[in-house]
């Protein structure tokens, strides 16, 4: 068998990177070489014409041995804490909170290897719901995992893991999540655990290519990508490439989750995506920040110009101005830290102040806010229209619903405070001039409004 010439192996390490992305590591390029003659021997060619065949045919089935050599499976559950208590914390109660209304969400782990990560997802995804409360049953969820290697794909459905899977994991997942197959299987069979059937439902398994040209559809709008680990082998412009591509398939204000050694995006990738930095505790995630049209398509709204808020009645009998005695003092007046126990919402959203001016941004939670006030919802209404408040601290639209969720909720010093401030923004401006947010409704309506509303609690304070 004639050996490679060093010259025809560097050429073999380019068209094997050009294939996978992976550039071949020292240890790496010994054992490739071995199995290329080994190859070769067995297709009955020289190594030289099997490189000619696969420059010509990149999918050939020769080929999949030496491109399985390429690939690093290292993984586990609950892979980098930190990461995933940021998950547990902070990424995951936003999301259910955010899809209550759509009870959608869609997953992905990007390289997912034998998929421990994405059955982490599972199982951090069933925690965290049952803390707060959400049963997941009727809920549209697709847990996503794809990977280059075949051989890894099939490992991902069978879903058995043995012990050093579970380094590093929590003690109660293997009795809670998982089905010990080694008590049913026959003895010799070492200690193995199946990831439990209710979350399996959930997952989906895909073979990618990340240097394909074209992607397979998976989910095309993920409110979550995890990509740990995969770049890291990868050159710096191919590695830009997939974070580019990847931010495409998030939806507005999706996550994206690297791991703490691979590469971040470069300035040149985040000015593309629209990818935004936010920090955790021990942990940086991704925010993909939509553009203004492309959160209209989020809020299903065909234009930003919405309809008169449900539930507001302006009634006609009351005179526009409003007698100072239904005023009450604004002091204390925070709509965002009005309970103890509640989310704290800089931290739960890692928004900055500064970055909160984005005009675009609070109409997601603004609109949920308003849906979950005609459904009565008025947890969730609250959650939404505080975190809109937030976003968009003087706009008096928010100060009047939160108003209205107040009274709902039983609770009129809030409700008062809240529809005064209302009030006071209100005050500098002109009774005809359209609230800026909504043809049909204009500022003297909305004064209306609020000063009918704190008529009505005069009664119950
Ligand atoms: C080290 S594992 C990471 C597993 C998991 N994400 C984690 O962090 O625990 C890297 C995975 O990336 C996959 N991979 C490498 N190159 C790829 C490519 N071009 N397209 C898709 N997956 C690739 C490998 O098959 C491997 O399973």
């Amino acid at each position: 068998m004639p050996k490679l010439l060093p010259y025809q192996l560097e050429k073999l390490w380019i068209l094997l990177e050009g294939i996978s992305g992976i550039i071949p590591s020292i240890p790496q390029k010994t054992d490739l070489e071995r199995e290329i003659y080994a190859v070769a021997l067995e297709q009955e060619c020289t190594p030289l014409e099997l490189i000619q065949a696969w420059k010509a045919d990149p999918q050939a089935q020769s080929l999949k041995p030496i491109l399985q050599l390429l690939t690093i499976s290292e993984t586990h559950f609950y892979r980098v804490p930190a990461q995933m208590q940021a998950l547990e914390q902070e990424i995951l109660p936003q999301l259910l909170e955010r899809a209550a209304v759509k009870r959608c969400l869609r997953l992905w782990s990007v390289g997912c290897s034998s998929g421990e990560e994405v059955y982490t997802l599972a199982i951090l995804l069933e925690e965290v719901a049952q803390k707060m409360g959400i049963a997941l049953g009727q809920w549209d969820i697709e847990i996503w995992g794809s990977d280059y290697n075949f051989h890894n794909l099939q490992r991902c459905r069978q879903a058995i893991y043995k012990r050093w899977s579970f380094r590093g994991t929590p003690e109660h997942w293997k009795d809670q999540y998982f089905k010990a197959l080694h008590t049913t299987l026959e003895p010799s069979f070492d200690h193995a655990w199946q990831v439990a059937d209710r979350l399996r439902r959930w997952v989906r398994f895909e073979h990618l290519n990340l240097m394909a040209p074209q992607w397979p559809p998976l989910p095309l709008s993920c409110d979550l990508i995890v990509c740990r680990n995969v770049t890291i082998y990868f050159n710096a412009e191919r590695t830009q490439g997939v974070y580019q591509r990847l931010a495409q398939r998030l939806r507005p204000l999706g996550w994206l989750l690297l791991g703490p050694s691979d590469p971040p995006p470069n300035e040149v990738s985040v000015l593309h995506s629209g990818l935004k930095r936010r920090f955790f505790s021990g942990a940086v995630m991704w925010q993909y920040r939509a553009l203004n049209h492309e959160l209209k398509h989020e809020l299903n709204a065909p234009s930003l110009a919405l309809e008169s808020p449900s539930g507001i009645r302006i009634p006609s009998s009351i005179p526009p101005s409003i007698p100072s005695s239904h005023l009450t003092d604004l002091t204390d007046y925070n709509p965002i830290s009005l309970e103890q126990d509640a989310l704290d919402l800089t931290e739960t959203q890692q928004i900055t102040p500064e970055s909160t001016l984005e005009l675009e941004v609070w109409h997601l939670p603004l609109q949920q806010g308003m849906q979950a006030l005609e459904r009565q919802d008025w947890e969730v209404a609250l959650l939404n229209l505080r975190q809109a408040a937030f976003l968009q601290a003087d706009h008096p639209l928010l100060h009047l619903l939160l108003g209205q969720v107040w009274i709902r909720l039983e609770q009129p010093k809030r409700a008062k405070a809240a529809l005064s401030q209302s009030l006071l923004l209100l005050s500098p401006r002109d009774h005809e001039e359209p609230l800026g947010w909504g043809e049909t409704l204009r500022v003297g309506e909305m004064r209306e409004a609020a000063g009918a509303l704190l008529t009505s609690l005069e009664a119950l304070i």
